[in-house]
């Protein structure tokens, strides 16, 4: 009797805990339920990792290298050479750049790296700590084992685990030498600041962190340095290293289960790594696989290297989260690391080999130029859209994306196409390419029928390979979708529907 009711405690204890994981891998799994309103800075950021990327405005957030670099210029042109230990420093900053510790650890507007950044979950918002090196608030006590410990296991110096929105099951690939680079750069160079850690607002029992050790020991994998596969082409190596660790591509790009963990960290036979992760504040991170139907198949290994570094290339304009992956991260890698990402990703097998390649066919083009569109759909574009992207769908350069062979525009999921239609977008400011020209948000002049007749001509014509979509998915997105502001124009994001047709957006019917 006794022992039965020890093993039905145990079962119970099995339950809560299962429940609990799955709980806790289901509020960062599920779609995000709210998006990021740019005009309040506190507002809790969406996504399904607990990742961020609420900086609609898409513009870099200073990192504090700026001092390092001028005292290394000042040496040099004082005759001194560099001391190894500075040369480490400067090697750390780069390395913070390319995981983007960054984004995610600083606030709207904040002190970079003080944390208090709100991540929203369905569950509640959690706030991103401070990395800074103050004694008190920050990571200042950390010998570099602890550094090292949390970085690779997820484990504090305080001996708790944290939420996997720290993308530490990527991070534990890092080597040796460069995880020492990064926590000198941290301890050196990044200024201590005593802003306090906010309390996280997730309520019991999800809040309880003894889960996120077992989630840990079942689904982060033992932490193993990234060593290349004997035979590996030295640049796709580094490449590889590069995305699967620091770059943590993987975060988003790659499904994850219900409790939460990415399918699988590295590219293995089941091919689902980087094969597209489902929606990230209501913005779907497509395939990173060489593979026709919206993975990166046709693009040469420039174009990637192009879009990493600018946010645009001929075949697709960066929006939503990926803006900020470009603006903070990676328009501060070396053409080097660029092309090895690139080429790396170049090697990545196609998950579904039978998706059809894009071809371009000009039957709508040539319908809407003779000013027959022939469909609801084909007339709405023929008015709203052809001013900027044209009847012929290949837009004008980088300078508006082309519609014709667009990545987002070759899946049944027309979310990334509804969500930009209402809400508009604007392309990130790099050093490249720093104009950042904008479309605007379409919530307030279309109403769902409108956008989805829409979003099913543009993943149509021209040899797309999408699938069409209906009004209730167009009104599923637009409960979340926030417009982007308009610099100059009146503000849309409180105008009921019909209030004010936005000039700027409507463009001029037969715009070719
Ligand atoms: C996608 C968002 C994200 C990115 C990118 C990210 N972090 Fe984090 N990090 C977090 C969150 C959220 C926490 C707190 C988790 C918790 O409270 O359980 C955290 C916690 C930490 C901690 C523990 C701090 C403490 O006080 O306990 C350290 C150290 C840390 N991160 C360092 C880094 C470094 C270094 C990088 C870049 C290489 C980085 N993080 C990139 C989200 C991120
Ligand atoms: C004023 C010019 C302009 C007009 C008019 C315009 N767009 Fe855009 N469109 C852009 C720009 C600029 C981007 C890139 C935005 C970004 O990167 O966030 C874009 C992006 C897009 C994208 C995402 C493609 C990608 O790779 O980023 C789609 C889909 C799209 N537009 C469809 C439409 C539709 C449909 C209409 C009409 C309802 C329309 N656009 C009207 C300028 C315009
Ligand atoms: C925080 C989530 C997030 C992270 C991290 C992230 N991405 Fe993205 N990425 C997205 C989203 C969302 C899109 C879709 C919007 C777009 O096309 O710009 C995207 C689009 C892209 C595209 C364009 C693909 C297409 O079909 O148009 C490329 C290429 C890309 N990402 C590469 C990368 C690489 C390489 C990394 C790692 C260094 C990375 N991303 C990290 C969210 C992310």
């Amino acid at each position: 009797m006794k022992q039965k009711k020890l093993i039905s405690r145990g079962g119970d204890l099995a339950l809560v805990l299962a429940a609990v994981t799955v709980g806790i891998g289901m509020a960062f799994a599920a779609p995000s339920l709210t998006v990021p309103s740019p005009a309040s800075a506190s507002a809790p950021v969406s996504s399904r990792v607990g990742t961020v990327y609420a900086k609609r405005a898409a513009v870099p957030t200073p990192a504090p290298d700026a001092a390092l670099q001028a005292r290394l210029d000042a040496d040099k042109a004082a005759g001194h050479a560099s001391t190894a230990a500075d040369e480490e420093m400067l090697h750390g900053a780069y390395l913070a750049r390319a995981g983007d510790c960054i984004a995610c650890h600083t606030a709207k507007g904040g002190t970079p790296y003080a944390g208090g950044l709100p991540l929203g979950s369905p569950i509640g918002t959690m706030y991103s700590t401070n990395i800074t090196p103050d004694k008190d608030h920050g990571i200042g006590t950390w010998s570099y084992d602890d550094f090292a410990t949390l970085m690779r296991t997820g484990v504090t110096k305080a001996g708790y685990t944290v939420y996997p929105a720290m993308p530490y099951p990527s991070y534990s690939r890092l080597s040796d030498a460069d995880m020492h680079a990064l926590y000198t750069y941290f301890m050196n160079v990044v200024p201590a600041s005593a802003q306090a850690n906010r309390e996280n607002g997730i309520p019991w029992p999800l809040s309880m962190r003894w889960p996120l050790r077992f989630w840990r020991m079942f689904f982060a994998p033992t932490p193993t340095p990234f060593a290349a596969p004997a035979g590996m082409d030295a640049d796709v190596a580094r490449g590889a290293y590069l995305v699967e660790g620091l770059g943590h591509c993987s975060s988003c790009h790659t499904p994850r289960a219900v409790t939460m963990q990415e399918k699988t960290l590295t590219d293995d036979d089941s091919h689902l790594f980087l094969s597209g992760g489902g929606a990230v504040d209501g913005w779907i991170a497509p395939s990173l696989r060489n593979e026709n139907g919206g993975g990166l198949a046709g693009w040469t290994q420039a174009d990637i290297v192009t879009f990493l570094k600018s946010g645009r290339n001929e075949h697709t304009a960066s929006f939503g989260a990926m803006n900020d992956v470009v603006v903070d991260s990676m328009q501060y890698m070396s053409d080097s690391d660029l092309n090895a990402m690139a080429k790396y990703l170049m090697t990545l097998k196609p998950l579904h080999p039978d998706a059809p390649a894009f071809a371009y066919d000009n039957t709508a083009a040539t319908a809407l130029m003779a000013g027959q569109p022939g469909s609801a759909g084909a007339t709405l574009y023929l008015d709203r859209c052809a001013a900027c992207h044209r009847a012929n769908g290949t837009a004008w350069g980088t300078a508006f994306p082309a519609l014709a062979g667009n990545p987002v525009l070759q899946t049944n999921d027309g979310t990334s196409a509804i969500h930009i239609i209402l809400s508009g977008g604007s392309q990130p400011a790099t050093a490249q390419q720093p104009s950042s020209l904008t479309m605007a948000p379409y919530a307030q002049i279309l109403n769902d029928q409108q956008v989805a007749d829409i979003t099913s001509f543009i993943q149509t014509s021209w040899g797309n390979h999408g699938g069409t979509v209906t009004a209730a998915d167009v009104a599923k997105v637009r409960k979340t979708a926030t417009p982007v502001d308009m610099p100059g124009q009146p503000d849309m994001r409180h105008a009921e529907p019909g209030q004010g047709a936005n000039a700027q957006a409507s463009g001029t019917a037969g715009g070719e």
